[in-house]
C-alpha cells in the first residue's frame, strides 16, 4: 500500500486545473447502460472509483474504450443483471447500478453494499421509491434481488430525505419506465443536474433537475451522445482550503463558481481574499486564517459534507474557535482523531466538533481514514513542521485525480512512497 511523505511548511501558490466530479462521473457511467448506442465522455477523471464503475460495466457487457479524461462506453450488448460482491464492495456508491440494471433488464441481483467509513449507509430510500414504481425486492443473505415482471412504471415518490443516491438511482429507473414519474424532495445537488442533462441528450424527457421537484417522462429508448463531466467541486474547494491552511494564493480554473458558492463564506469568514470569475477562482490568503463561527453542514445548496474535513484542517490552523456542526452522516468525524497527532485541538461530541485553533502543527504518521478525512491529513501535514507521513492512501486514490502531481506543482514537497 502507498503512502504519501510530505515536507511540511510549504506554502501553496499556483494555478490548478479542477477534473470533472467523481460524483457526477458515477452515476453518468451507470446511466450509459441504458443507451442503444456507443456514448463517450469527456473530463471523466481518473479515479480508483471510476476504474471500480468501469469493471462493473465491462462485467455487465460493454465495450469500453479510454484514453486519458476521454471514455467511449458501448452499451448495446451489455445485458448483464448481476453483479458479484468483489465489484460492490470496490466502491460502495455501485448501489446507483440498481436503477440502470433494472431499467434495461427488469430484473437486477446485486450484493448488499453494507456500511462504509462514513458510518452505516442504509439504501431504504431507493429501494422503497422503487417498490413505487412496480418492483419486488427479496432483501436476504446479504444480496438484494429485484423483479419487475410487467415493467417499471412512473409513480409519485416522495422522498423523507433529499438523498442523493437515490433521486439518481429514480431518474434512472424513471426514464425509460412507463409512464411519469414525480420526485418531490429530490436532491439538488449539481451532480444530479448533470446527471439529467445526459439523459436528456440521449432522449430523456426530466424536468426540473436542480429543484425540489423532478418530472420525468418515460421514454421507450435512449441512444448513445457525447457528454463533458463537469469539474469537481469539492476537489476544488480541498484545494482551496489547503492554500488557505499555508498562508498561500490559488487560481482554480475549470470550475463552475455557483458550485462552490455554498463553502465561500467560510473562506471569507476566515480572512480570505476571493476574486470570482466566470470559470476560475483566485484565492489569497492572509497569514493567519481567522476562525470560522460554525459550520452545518447541510444538501445542496448548503455547506456541503464532503467540504467539512479539509476545512476542519483549515480551522486547526485558524486564530480562535469553530464550530462543526455535521448533519448528513452519522460517523463523518474520524480525520479528527488523526489530526490530533499533528497536534491539533479539536473535541467532538456526537455531530459536533469544536476545534480550537493552534499556531503550529507538528509532523506525525497518520493514517487516512476515508477519502476527505484523507486530503483533510495532506493539508495538516502540509502545515505541520517536518517530514509526515499520510498511510492508506487508497481511500484518496478513490476521489483526487494524482493528488501529488496537483501539490507539487503547486509548490509542496510531497512524494507517494509504494
Ligand atoms: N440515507 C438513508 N437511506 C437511504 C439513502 C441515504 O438513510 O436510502 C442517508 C445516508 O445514510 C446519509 C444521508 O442519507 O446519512 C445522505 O445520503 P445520500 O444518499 O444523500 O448520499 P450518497 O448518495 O450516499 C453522495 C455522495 C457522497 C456525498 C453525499 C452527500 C456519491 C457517489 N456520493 O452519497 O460523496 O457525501 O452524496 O452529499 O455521489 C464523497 O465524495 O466523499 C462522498 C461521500
Amino acid at each position: 500500500m502507498a503512502d504519501f511523505i510530505v515536507n511540511g511548511r510549504s506554502v501553496l501558490c499556483g494555478e490548478v486545473d479542477i477534473h470533472g466530479a467523481k460524483n457526477s462521473a458515477l452515476p453518468i457511467l451507470a446511466a450509459t447502460l441504458l443507451c442503444n448506442s456507443k456514448c463517450t465522455l469527456y473530463n471523466c477523471p481518473e479515479l480508483s472509483d471510476v476504474d471500480a464503475a468501469l469493471k462493473i460495466l465491462k462485467y455487465l457487457g460493454c465495450k469500453i474504450h479510454r484514453q486519458c479524461d476521454a471514455v467511449e462506453i458501448d452499451p448495446s450488448n451489455a445485458f448483464g443483471k448481476e453483479i458479484p460482491d468483489f465489484l460492490m464492495r470496490e466502491m460502495r456508491s455501485s448501489i446507483v447500478f440498481l436503477g440502470a440494471i433494472l431499467a434495461k433488464c427488469s430484473n437486477a441481483l446485486l450484493s448488499y453494499p453494507g456500511g462504509c467509513e462514513l458510518g452505516p449507509r442504509p439504501i431504504d430510500i431507493h429501494l422503497n421509491s422503487f417498490k413505487k414504481m412496480g418492483v419486488e425486492v427479496d432483501e436476504r443473505f446479504g444480496s438484494i434481488n429485484c423483479q419487475c415482471c410487467n415493467g417499471l412504471c412512473g409513480a409519485t415518490i416522495n422522498l423523507p430525505f433529499p438523498s442523493v443516491g437515490a433521486t439518481e438511482n429514480i431518474l434512472l429507473a424513471a426514464v425509460t419506465a412507463k409512464g411519469t414519474t414525480k420526485i418531490h424532495n429530490a436532491a439538488r445537488e449539481p451532480e444530479i443536474i448533470d446527471l439529467a442533462a445526459f439523459l436528456n441528450s440521449c432522449g430523456g424527457k426530466i424536468q426540473g433537475a436542480g429543484d425540489s421537484v423532478i418530472t420525468v417522462e418515460g421514454v421507450a429508448h435512449l441512444h448513445g451522445c457525447e457528454h463533458s463531466i463537469i469539474p469537481d467541486r469539492i476537489e476544488a474547494a480541498t484545494y482551496m482550503a489547503a492554500a488557505a491552511a499555508t498562508g498561500g494564493k490559488i487560481l482554480l480554473k475549470n470550475v463552475i463558481p455557483d458550485h462552490i458558492e455554498p463553502v465561500f463564506y467560510a473562506f471569507r469568514e476566515a480572512g480570505c481574499d476571493m476574486e470570482i470569475g466566470e470559470n476560475t477562482i483566485k484565492l489569497t490568503a492572509p497569514k493567519r486564517l481567522s476562525r470560522i463561527k460554525l459550520i452545518r453542514t447541510l444538501v445542496y445548496p448548503g455547506f456541503p459534507t464532503d467540504a467539512q474535513a479539509p476545512i476542519m484542517t483549515m480551522c486547526t490552523v485558524a486564530r480562535g474557535t469553530s464550530i462543526f456542526i455535521e448533519t448528513i452522516f452519522q460517523n463523518r468525524y474520524k480525520h479528527a482523531n488523526e489530526l490530533l497527532r499533528f497536534g491539533a485541538n479539536i473535541k467532538v461530541e456526537g455531530r459536533v466538533a469544536v476545534v480550537e485553533g493552534t499556531e503550529r502543527l507538528y509532523a506525525t504518521e497518520a493514517k487516512a481514514t476515508d477519502l476527505r478525512g484523507g486530503a483533510a491529513l495532506v493539508i495538516a501535514a502540509m502545515c505541520a513542521e517536518g517530514v509526515s507521513r499520510i498511510t492508506d492512501i487508497y481511500h484518496i486514490d478513490r476521489g483526487y485525480q494524482s493528488m501529488e502531481k496537483v501539490l507539487t506543482k503547486l509548490g509542496v514537497d510531497i512524494k507517494r512512497e509504494v
